[in-house]
């Protein structure tokens, strides 16, 4: 197994100090953690839900510090596949396409696969709904594949790796990527204990190399979001999991802005050449 570490985009200016005054709370106390569930736990899959996540469809975005172009993976990604010149691509879980129209813009060819209708309506482009533990595609069909932020839906992803592997030919590319189990520290005092997610950073690497020879893992671990008052920490917190009369204790009790630490990786698989 072969890894790199390098970071994603640039770090732009961020405060030097990660220091939080919590004023008149004590973390954490806000809620029983006698309750705590350790063994990982697949997100939920509300893709079809009428209103989506508390009505807002990328809070987290809205508040990063990056330019619109580095705002996320998608990006880096798109210009990893086209290099490599790994077309077609499916993209697994593409939600609203996003990687979709990056790959478009760098001439690459791909498809879209996801198992939620009204994912795929806000989305353009060639796309099929389906589920990614048994998709529609022939033995070999795809030069890459990329699951961002969706491993995490599964009990047990390796299920859509093996699937992922399998449409792959010989010498393709995969790119998986999800949050750290340690983003955003700065809100764990507000939050409900959270088991492990079945998919994330620290587990990403090893998962694939059941399958593939690991390529590389594009880390990230900075401010990133900057929550400039009381509303947008609200919602921030509500989107999280925090009751609203915590999120409104908690939103009172710091100072603005709150920076938020975000941390997860893109991890590289690639198949065996033959
Ligand atoms: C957090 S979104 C990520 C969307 C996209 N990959 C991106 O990075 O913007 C997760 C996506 O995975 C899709 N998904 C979850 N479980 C799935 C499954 N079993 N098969 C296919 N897609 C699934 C959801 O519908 C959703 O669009």
């Amino acid at each position: 197994m072969r890894a790199s570490r390098s970071s994603i985009g640039p770090i732009a200016h961020a405060p030097s100090t990660r220091a939080i005054a919590y004023r008149g709370m004590t973390a954490p106390s806000q809620y029983n953690t006698m309750d705590q569930v350790t063994e990982p736990t697949a997100l939920p899959f509300d893709y079809n839900d009428v209103v989506f996540r508390h009505g807002t469809e990328a809070h987290g975005l809205d508040y990063s510090i990056l330019r619109d172009e580095y705002r996320d993976v998608h990006p880096m990604v798109a210009d990893r596949f086209a290099a490599a010149g790994t077309s077609p691509i499916l993209d697994m879980g593409c939600g609203p396409t996003t990687l979709g129209a990056l790959l478009d813009e760098r001439g690459a060819s791909w498809v879209g696969l996801d198992a939620a209708i009204r994912r795929l309506r806000r989305g353009a482009g060639p796309r099929v709904l389906g589920a990614a533990t048994r998709s529609p595609f022939r033995d070999e069909t795809f030069g890459g594949v990329a699951a961002l932020y969706m491993l995490y839906h599964f009990p047990d992803p390796f299920v859509p790796i093996s699937e992922a592997f399998r449409v792959l030919r010989p010498g393709g590319l995969f790119a998986a990527c999800a949050p750290s189990r340690f983003d955003e520290p700065e809100l764990a005092p507000f939050l409900p204990p959270q088991p492990p997610e079945t998919f994330d950073a620290e587990t990403a690497p090893g998962l694939l190399s059941r399958l593939f020879d690991v390529a590389g893992v594009d880390s990230w671990d900075m401010f990133l979001y900057r929550l400039p008052d009381r509303q947008a920490a609200w919602n921030y917190l509500v989107s999280r999991g925090a009751t609203p009369d915590v999120a409104e204790a908690a939103a009172r009790a710091v100072d603005y802005p709150l920076w938020l630490t975000k941390r997860g990786s893109v991890v590289w698989g690639r198949k065996a050449a033959g």
